[in-house]
């Protein structure tokens, strides 16, 4: 949601700036823009609804010359996502421009003042009243100080933001601010940087510096960064992060799509987190805060998460009830939030799954735990994310870059991460022995393998997909863990291919859902050979008896399912059926794709979505 860049420095900073909001891009966003200072003050601006190309088409005809600037990927929220609401957005004077990620919750009682005090608004936006009350503080009390301007602006706001300035009177001077929004910056032999995440910074430094809320830190053109807190302090020492993404990662390397790209990467992704976990005490996640005896003594977990994250959570849940014998809740972060009635004992420890590290919805929760006692514990791929910095413990995953905003790779890479957590208790209260715990832990390392062979059989996705021609909407089935399958397959399709679909476990579909089918219906069913294979066979019948065409995702082999179904995802068998989960979602993955494409998408970025939902 909503991307900010920053540069000066010695080059022309409008290139990089495009650069930078290209890999922004995957963040989610309605329009873009860019304003760039001369050396000689002039602003030079250019803005519009819609993607970066079309950005850059404008700039290249505007052509705007400086070497520093910043820019803005909008995701709208307050006003509609027109040229006139696109970021960046001026001062009263035209001298200040700003960008802005995260929402303002006071901006009408300030937009009310500053009108009042003569100040006219031109968009509909939250963030316009941003450079506006800097203005006030500019020529006011901060006479000259930039930093200290955006400072006494910013005490002003309620909300979360991450704030981007430059103004025409300080021309190589560029100041950033965050609240509640992520915002890094990095100094480098030729300028200084800002942006939301690492992504645009891959390319040009391995070393970034966080911002922590409300620090204030001032870029300059000879690569300076100067970092001073809410009271104006100097923050001697920042915290900071190693990339250790490469450029390339982010890059499309031959494939068609970052979705593409990402669902192959799955068997690598795990082979990452799997390496060198098997040491001398077991399962080794020193990641956890937590003593072996404080492990020992958890009682209720507590998970946390939103959207395709939930879905892991439903599986760890699984995992950990099983394996470490730890009864598990999950709940939807947006949910938790308001429910205040919510009950955890002294040993809760509570665990969030976040993607990105940054889901707003996800980090309140966090907060909200912490604040009732518990260890909180994430499982995240994004380093130095906020879910990382203000929690107990955290397991990165090491998915690489998830670009596509539909979620793969670091679905199952959670998803594995969780299986490691499970594992690890049970081993620390004595649940599972630890040859057990070996054991389970050599099948986790089969997995990759098993993703080969189901990425090997892509054309049955491929083939399968043509099913879903001319339908308006669908059916998922699924038993057990594999009711979270059909979960994530239904949600993976209708976040990219727009057409409507339905989850269910296979056994409650008779109490409402099977309304829906009728002659040519098109119905998933997830129907490995499992405990629940003959039930979920009864409901593939059931589905058949009215006319559903089904697609089987089954177990290799499976001559019943292959007879019913009209077309067969197939899965080579696995160790333990708890697994299965990990390698069936690929097939589902891969339909999801296929059907978006056929329908004419952009895989990568859906409408509506965002890869980091920032907001609640
Ligand atoms: C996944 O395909 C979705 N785009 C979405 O549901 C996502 O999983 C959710 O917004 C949570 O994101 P997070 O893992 O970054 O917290």
């Amino acid at each position: 949601m909503c991307g900010v860049v920053g540069y000066t420095g010695t080059k022309q900073a409008a290139s990089w700036l495009l650069d930078g909001l290209q890999t922004l891009e995957y963040r989610g966003y309605d329009s873009a823009g860019i304003q760039v200072v001369s050396p000689s003050g002039n602003l030079h601006g250019v803005k519009c609804a819609g993607r970066v190309a079309v950005l850059r088409e404008r700039a290249a005809a505007a052509n705007p010359v400086g070497t520093c600037g910043i820019g803005h990927t909008r995701w709208a929220t307050h006003g509609a996502p027109t040229d006139r609401n696109a970021h960046p957005h001026l001062d009263g004077t035209g001298r200040i421009a700003v960008v802005h990620n995260g929402i303002i919750e006071n901006f009408q009682e300030l937009r009310r003042e500053l009108m009042a005090a003569g100040h006219t608004f031109v968009s509909d936006t939250d963030t316009e009243v941003i450079p506006h009350l800097i203005q006030e503080a500019w020529d006011g009390p901060a006479h000259g100080d930039l930093a200290a301007a955006v400072r006494n602006a910013c005490d002003r706001l309620e909300g979360s933001w991450a704030v981007a300035c430059v103004c025409s009177d300080v021309p190589g001077t560029l100041v950033c601010t965050r609240n509640g929004s992520p915002l890094v910056v990095a100094s480098t032999d030729d300028g200084a940087y800002c942006a939301s995440d690492v992504m645009p910074l891959a390319g040009v430094t391995s070393h970034v510096l966080q911002l922590d809320d409300f620090d204030v830190a001032t870029l300059s053109p000879d690569g300076t960064v100067s970092i001073t807190d809410r009271d104006g302090r100097k923050v001697e020492h920042p915290s900071a992060i190693d990339i250790d993404w490469d450029a390339s990662a982010a890059k499309l390397g031959g494939y068609s799509d970052f979705m593409a790209k990402e669902i192959s990467e799955q068997p690598e992704a795990l082979e990452r987190l799997l390496k060198d976990r098997l040491g001398k005490h077991g399962i080794e996640l020193d990641e956890l805060s937590l003593t072996r005896e404080e492990l020992a003594a958890v009682d209720k977990i507590v998970i946390i998460a939103c959207g395709t994250s939930y879905h892991v959570g439903l599986i760890a849940k699984a995992a950990i009830e099983r394996w470490a014998r730890i009864p598990v809740a999950v709940e939807y972060a947006s949910e938790f939030n308001y429910n205040e009635e919510y009950l955890v004992t002294d040993h809760t420890m509570c665990v969030v799954i976040t993607q990105s590290g940054e889901t707003a919805d996800t980090l309140t929760a966090a907060r909200r735990m912490r604040g009732m006692g518990c260890n909180v514990f994430a499982i995240t791929n994004v380093l130095g994310s906020t879910a990382a910095r203000e929690s107990d413990g955290t397991l990165y995953i090491q998915a690489g870059p998830e670009i596509a905003v539909a979620s793969t790779k670091a679905y199952t890479a959670q998803m594995v991460a969780s299986y490691l957590l499970a594992l690890r208790l049970a081993l620390a209260n004595g649940s599972m022995e630890r040859a057990e715990v070996e054991k389970h832990f050599h099948e986790l390392e089969t997995l990759p393998d098993i993703m080969r062979e189901v990425l090997a059989r892509r054309w049955q996705d491929k083939q399968a997909a043509r099913l879903f021609r001319g339908k308006q909407s669908s059916l998922f089935l699924g038993r057990n863990v594999n009711a979270t399958t059909a979960y994530e397959g239904a949600l993976k399709l209708k976040e990219i291919s727009y057409l409507h679909a339905e989850a269910y476990p296979a056994g409650e579909m008779k109490h409402g859902p099977i309304a829906l089918i009728e002659g040519g219906f098109p119905v998933v069913a997830v129907v490995p050979a499992d405990h629940v294979h003959d039930k979920t066979v009864s409901n593939i019948q059931e589905c058949l008896a009215r006319g559903a065409v089904v697609i089987g995702v089954a177990t290799d082999g499976d001559e019943r399912v292959a007879k019913m179904c009209s077309e067969v995802l197939w899965v080579p068998p696995v160790a333990d059926e708890l697994l299965f989960p990990t390698v069936a979602v690929i097939h589902l993955q891969l339909l999801a794709r296929y059907v978006a494409r056929d329908r004419g998408y952009d895989v990568d970025k859906p409408r509506n979505l965002a890869k980091s939902v920032t907001v609640e």
